[in-house]
Order: structure tokens, then C-alpha cells, then sequence
């Protein structure tokens, strides 16, 4: 039963949590204001950010639904009504237009925003690029990446101040390429990237409330310039990528990666992608998988730098599991702390904070209608942050993870989504983070210069505003 008033308050589905003692510090994050302060702000700030228009009631009830603008808004925290939403009756809930039209520009008809039946072909076609096996053959070149990062950070001067999250999108983006082309990024390229990126995001319509509430499902926004030369941009990179590939295939050269499992693809009636439905996955793959991560290990990092004790559990597991080798693919499945520390800043910053879908028929939650073409939001930051699944829940506390702590109620823990359409990349992100994290923390120490600056908003993901300013001491 959706309780319309407060959250579900059973105390038993709470996970038991024992600190490391750092109950004390609350990571940055708006305070909990009331409608009022809400409604004011949004009146008298220009465009606010939308984490700063999120009334407590959005922390603390099961449905929230806004009573301005041209279409219903619902804002669902209820786990029940987001499995159905999200699994049962998905059918009725593709993704929203917002969503579609402020990322087609970049990822066309690519499988995270497409629907019904050309998604479920497509997605089916894609399955294989993500085998363990496939995994297991290209984790050398990730942690090659890596290791190149690594050799940027020992170049460093003592006092030389890096920007912690662009330092992270480089490795990421790195990553992804290696993976995807089984080959680097150069730092020109690298820098090309972050800026067509940031441009990208800050251009993107569909986090800015004033656009949710305007919006009309039927006639979706025409994307503006910017955003258009930004997809561009990086489209344009991974064409030349592609076309580079091909040419080498021509010639006999045989790869195992990501661009390989696209061009290789096949449907059930032995078709293959075109060029441009290969550079909408691989575009897909590109935005999907460097910049969540990277904006999850950049808060992963700051959140250690600020909590000394965890900082050390986690050194002391890597000591005891790695000693002296270097990180290897199974190594991630005994760095139980480690992947915790993961798990807890993916849900105090999940990089993907709002999932929207639109209603295509009408529908009913609990006692609240749903009218067809409703704009429906879940929310892993609110209801990562609902304090009747999350004892603590604006706490660093990666413990709760651990094996004594009882697991997440089903619906509560969404970082990679829910269902069907839950992320493809999960495995790949969390080993990932795990081997950026060990490899970089047994040798450096990030140290933020703006640390009590330092707070969140919403863009593709969950971005610090003003980034985080670090020296690197070696230790
Ligand atoms: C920390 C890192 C990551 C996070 C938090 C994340 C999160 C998500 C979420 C929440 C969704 C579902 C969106 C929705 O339901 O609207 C998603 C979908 C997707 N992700 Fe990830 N992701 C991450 C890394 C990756 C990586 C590394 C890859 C690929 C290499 C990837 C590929 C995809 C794809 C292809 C989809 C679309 C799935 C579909 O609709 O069929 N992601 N991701």
C-alpha cells in the first residue's frame, strides 16, 4: 500500500549499521527545507539546481507529486511502485522524452534511450559484448590505463593543485576508449573529450526544472546549437575511431573489444548494425561508461580524504590482498571493503540521480491517478537518502555494505537501475573502481584545497560544482 502521507516506518527492514565512527560528518548535500523555502527559492533564484528544489517531502514520502507546470509530475520513492514501474509494467513506461531528446543528439537511436521493440532487438544484439570472458580479455588494457595515470601522478610536483574530477575523467574516458578501441587516449584528445563533455552537460535540458515543468511530451524541444556541436564533437571522435577499425579489419587484424562485439553483432536474422547504429551504441557505451564512473570515484576520493580511519581500513586492505603485485581480475571479488566503500558512494552520489520515464497510458498508483503522458521520476538520490530504508542515510558509512548488515530491501539500492533496463555495465564499472581506488590510494593521498566548498549537482550525473582542487602527496 502506497502510504501518500510519510514513508514506511518498519524498523525491521532497516539494515543494521555499526559505525567506524563516522557518524560526525555529514558529506555535502543540500539541507532538508520545507515547500515553502522550496517555492520561494525556485521564484527568486535563477534556474536553480535541480538537487536545491527537492522539498523534504521528497525525502520522506512514497509518492511526491508537483502541482505546477503543463503535465503531472510524480516522484515515486515507493520500492513496490518503482519494481512495477520499472519491471512489470515497463511496457507503459519508456523513457521519457526529455530524456530521449536531450541525448539523441549525442547517442541517436543507441540502447540507453530507445524502447519497446527496436531496444529489446538491440539490446539482445549487444548482449555478448558484455561476457565475463570478454571482461577477463580486456581488463589488461584497463589496468594499463591505469597504470599510465598512476605514471601522471608520480610526475607530479609537491605542490602542484590538480583538478580531481577531470584527472578522473581522463583515466575513465581512457578506459572506455581502450575497451572500446583497444587503444589510449592521448591528452589532447583526453582534454577534447572534458570539455565537449562539460559543455554537454551544462547545455542539457533535461536537469533544469523550468524544462521538466514546461515540457510538452508532444513536440519535445529542438536541442539547442551548443549541444548540438558538443555531440558532434564527440561523435566525430568515435566515427574516425570506428572508420581507423574497419580499415583494420579490412586488412585482416582481428580485435577483442567493445567496438568488435557492435561491428560483429548480429540479429536473429544474421543482420549486422549500419555505421550509424554502431556509433549510437558505442556512443552509448562511451557516456555511459566513463562519466558515471568518474563522477562516482570522485566522490569516493573526496569522501576518504575526509575520513582518515575508513581511508585506512582500506589501505590495510589492500596491504593484506595485494601486498607488493599489482592488481589482478580477481582480485576484485576479495577487496570486500574496498567495493564497499564503492557501493556507499554510489548511493550518497549516485552519478545517475533521477531515472525518468513518461506514462503512456493512464494509470493508477495506490489511490493517485496517473494520467497518460505523466512525467514519472525515480530517484536513486532520494531514495538512496530515505531515512525508512537507510538508517543514517546522509552518513558515509560503507560498513552498512558489509556482510553482518542485512542487504538493501529490493527497490531501495539503484545506482545501476532496476529490471530489464537495469545497466549492462555494472560488473565492468565496480572493477573498475576497485582497481583505480587500490592502485592509486597505496601510493597517493588526495588532499582537497576547497574541501568545505565542495557541493553537488545535477548534471548527466552527480557533478561537484565548482570541482575539487587537490594536491597529490605520495605517501
Ligand atoms: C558507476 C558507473 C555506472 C553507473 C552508476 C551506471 C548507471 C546506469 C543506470 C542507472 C542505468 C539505467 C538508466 C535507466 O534506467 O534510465 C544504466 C544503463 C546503461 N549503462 Fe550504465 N552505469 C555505469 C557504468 C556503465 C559502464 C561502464 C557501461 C558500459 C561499458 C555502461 C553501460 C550502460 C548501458 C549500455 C545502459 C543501457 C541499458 C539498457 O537500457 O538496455 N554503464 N547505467
Amino acid at each position: 500500500m502506497i502510504r501518500e502521507a510519510t514513508a514506511p516506518s518498519d524498523k525491521s527492514l532497516m539494515n543494521s549499521v555499526s559505525p567506524l565512527r563516522t557518524e560526525g560528518w555529514r558529506p555535502p548535500a543540500p539541507a532538508l527545507r520545507s515547500n515553502l523555502a522550496i517555492g520561494l527559492r525556485i521564484l527568486f533564484q535563477r534556474s536553480p539546481d535541480l538537487l536545491q528544489t527537492l522539498p523534504r517531502d521528497c525525502y520522506t514520502k512514497d509518492i511526491v507529486t508537483v502541482p505546477v507546470g503543463r503535465r503531472p509530475v510524480f516522484i515515486v520513492n515507493h520500492p513496490e511502485t518503482i519494481r512495477r514501474i520499472l519491471i512489470e509494467d515497463r511496457a507503459n513506461y519508456p523513457k521519457s522524452d526529455l530524456m530521449v531528446s536531450a541525448l539523441s543528439p549525442l547517442l541517436g537511436e543507441g540502447v540507453l534511450i530507445s524502447s519497446g521493440e527496436l531496444w529489446e532487438h538491440d539490446r539482445q544484439m549487444l548482449e555478448p559484448a558484455f561476457m565475463h570472458m570478454r571482461l577477463a580479455h580486456m581488463f589488461p588494457d584497463m589496468r594499463e590505463a591505469v597504470h599510465d595515470f598512476v605514471e601522471r601522478l608520480q610526475l607530479l610536483e609537491t605542490d602542484a593543485v590538480v583538478d580531481l574530477e577531470s584527472e578522473l575523467t581522463h583515466v575513465t574516458a581512457d578506459i572506455m576508449l581502450r575497451t572500446i578501441f583497444s587503444k589510449p587516449i592521448g591528452a589532447e584528445r583526453a582534454d577534447a573529450v572534458f570539455e565537449a563533455f562539460s559543455s554537454f552537460q551544462k547545455n542539457s535540458p533535461q536537469f533544469q526544472l523550468q524544462h521538466v515543468l514546461a515540457s510538452d511530451p508532444h513536440k519535445p524541444a529542438l536541442p539547442g546549437a551548443e549541444l548540438m556541436r558538443d555531440a558532434s564533437i564527440l561523435r566525430d571522435l568515435l566515427a574516425a575511431m570506428l572508420d581507423e577499425r574497419l580499415g583494420l579489419n579490412s586488412q585482416g587484424k582481428v580485435f577483442v573489444d567493445f567496438a568488435q562485439a557492435v561491428i560483429d553483432a548480429r540479429d536473429t536474422d544474421g543482420l549486422p548494425f549500419g555505421r550509424e547504429k554502431i556509433i549510437d551504441q558505442l556512443a552509448v557505451f562511451f557516456l555511459a561508461g566513463h562519466e558515471t564512473t568518474a563522477s562516482s570515484l570522485s566522490w569516493a576520493f573526496f569522501m576518504l580524504s575526509q575520513q582518515p580511519q575508513v581511508l585506512e581500513k582500506m589501505r590495510d586492505e589492500i596491504r593484506e590482498v595485494l601486498a607488493d603485485r599489482s592488481f589482478e581480475f580477481d582480485d576484485f571479488k576479495s577487496l570486500r571493503f574496498t567495493r564497499d566503500v564503492f557501493r556507499e558512494s554510489l548511493r550518497l552520489y549516485p552519478p545517475a540521480a533521477f531515472l525518468t520515464r513518461r506514462a503512456l497510458h493512464e494509470d493508477q498508483f495506490g489511490r493517485l491517478k496517473v494520467p497518460a503522458d505523466s512525467f514519472i521520476v525515480i530517484s536513486p538520490w532520494l531514495i538512496h537518502r530515505h531515512e525508512a530504508y537507510w538508517p543514517q542515510a546522509d552518513r558515509f558509512i560503507p560498513q552498512r555494505f558489509d556482510a553482518n548488515g542485512s542487504a538493501p530491501l529490493p527497490g531501495t539500492y539503484l545506482p545501476f537501475g532496476l529490471g530489464p533496463r537495469a545497466c549492462t555495465g555494472a560488473t565492468i564499472a565496480q572493477l573498475e573502481a576497485s582497481l583505480i581506488l587500490c592502485e592509486v590510494l597505496r601510493r597517493f593521498s588526495f588532499v582537497p584545497l576547497n574541501a568545505a566548498k565542495i557541493f553537488p549537482i545535477s548534471r548527466v550525473s552527480v557533478r561537484p560544482a565548482d570541482g575539487i582542487r587537490c594536491h597529490v602527496e605520495k605517501i
